[in-house]
């Protein structure tokens, strides 16, 4: 079965052709982060009108990249939910309406499910079950995977996400939307001595996160310091990204390490944007050694939000006869718990 699969819950567009015989044929992707940036942020109505604007151009070119055409296809995934309104429509009514005209099932799948399966794309030794951290701009989880659909939320966080801590420090230190990237090639400058910040919730038994008090601490030592320097020195804002990122990677790992232990799963994911810091894949890998897990991360085009990953999860559900009627309905919110076990 060749699936086409559609990303568009958020600023990215993402398409993508996957084949049940012979894998990912070809994939495209467009990131919308100039747009935004200006504005710090995420503009959804902007996003949603590019989107618009993207799909076409994006899906003809992966049909080109593939050579294949549209009668080639024989179902279509898209992103239902959970991301913003006006985008998941944009990607929902293009999904139902292209595979209306060819008569092929399209449906409609979970963002999350795909971040969760994005590790198959390219690790084929990998199997259920496996602990899954999920670690991205809006989500900051900690799953036990037994199966598709079959996910249990063993942790999360309770407020800012790991990768929306990273933005909001990185905006702190001048640096450009969205800085996670950027703040981690700071950080490699940074002093690993001159400050020290705490290890949110890491006394707690459970495996629950919190991590917008790392971004006052960070407010509070760039205060501090602009009293003395003015402005800020490279270094005392490399040593902060350090300090910041040092403790972000501790307390993901101290948590991975809680799971690990407590569901005795040998494989442990990481996916999601976060997954891309090469800091916390040391210490990730460090800790599986130490377990005598495995560990795996998507190779990075897979970490960020992408169509391939949304083809992939709906080829299986396809595959195993998943089906929806023609209604074109989105759920900017979906807990992962909702989803239909295979
Ligand atoms: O998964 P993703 O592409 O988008 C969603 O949130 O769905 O994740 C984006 C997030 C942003 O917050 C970005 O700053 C962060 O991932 N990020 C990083 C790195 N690369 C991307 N954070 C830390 N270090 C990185 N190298
Ligand atoms: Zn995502």
């Amino acid at each position: 079965m060749r699936v086409l699969g559609i990303e568009t819950s958020c600023d990215e567009t993402g398409i993508a052709i996957y084949d049940t015989n012979h894998g990912l044929l070809a994939h495209r992707l467009y990131s919308q982060i100039s747009l935004h940036a200006p504005f710090g942020g995420v503009v959804p109505e902007l996003a949603s009108r590019d989107h618009v604007r993207k799909l076409l151009p994006l899906l003809k070119e992966t049909l080109q990249d593939a050579r294949l055409s549209l009668k080639d296809l024989d179902g279509i995934a898209y992103t239902k939910g959970p991301g913003l309104v006006g985008a998941l429509l944009v990607g929902a009514m293009f999904a139902r309406a292209l595979a209306f005209s060819l008569a092929i099932p399209a449906l409609g799948v979970h963002h999350l499910e795909g971040h969760l399966l994005a590790a198959f794309l390219d690790d084929i030794d990998l199997e259920f079950p496996f602990l899954a951290l999920l670690v991205s701009g809006g989500h900051t989880e900690l799953i036990d995977v037994t199966g598709i659909g079959r996910y249990e939320i063993l942790g999360e966080t309770l407020d800012d996400a790991v990768g929306e801590a990273f933005d909001k420090t990185a905006k702190l230190l001048d640096l450009p939307y969205p800085g996670g990237k950027e703040l981690a090639a700071l950080a490699e400058n940074g002093n690993p001595t001159r400050f020290h910040f705490p290890r949110p919730m890491t006394n707690k038994p459970n495996l629950d996160f919190s991590f917008s008090g790392l971004k006052t601490v960070a407010l509070r030592t760039v205060k501090e310091h602009s009293l003395e320097e003015q402005p800020l020195t490279e270094q005392t804002k490399a040593d902060i990204a350090y300090a910041f990122q040092q403790a972000v990677v501790d307390t993901l790992v101290i948590k991975a390490k809680r799971a690990l232990l407590e569901t005795k799963r040998r494989a442990l994911v990481v996916a999601g944007g976060v997954g891309a810091n090469i800091a916390l894949r040391k210490a990730l890998s460090q800790l599986c050694i130490s377990l005598g897990s495995k560990c795996y991360f998507p190779a990075p085009e897979f970490c960020t939000d992408n169509g391939a990953m949304i083809a992939y999860a709906g080829a299986k559900r396809l595959v195993a006869g998943e089906t929806t009627d023609l209604t074109v309905d989105v759920k900017p919110r979906w807990p992962l718990n909702e989803v239909t076990a295979l």
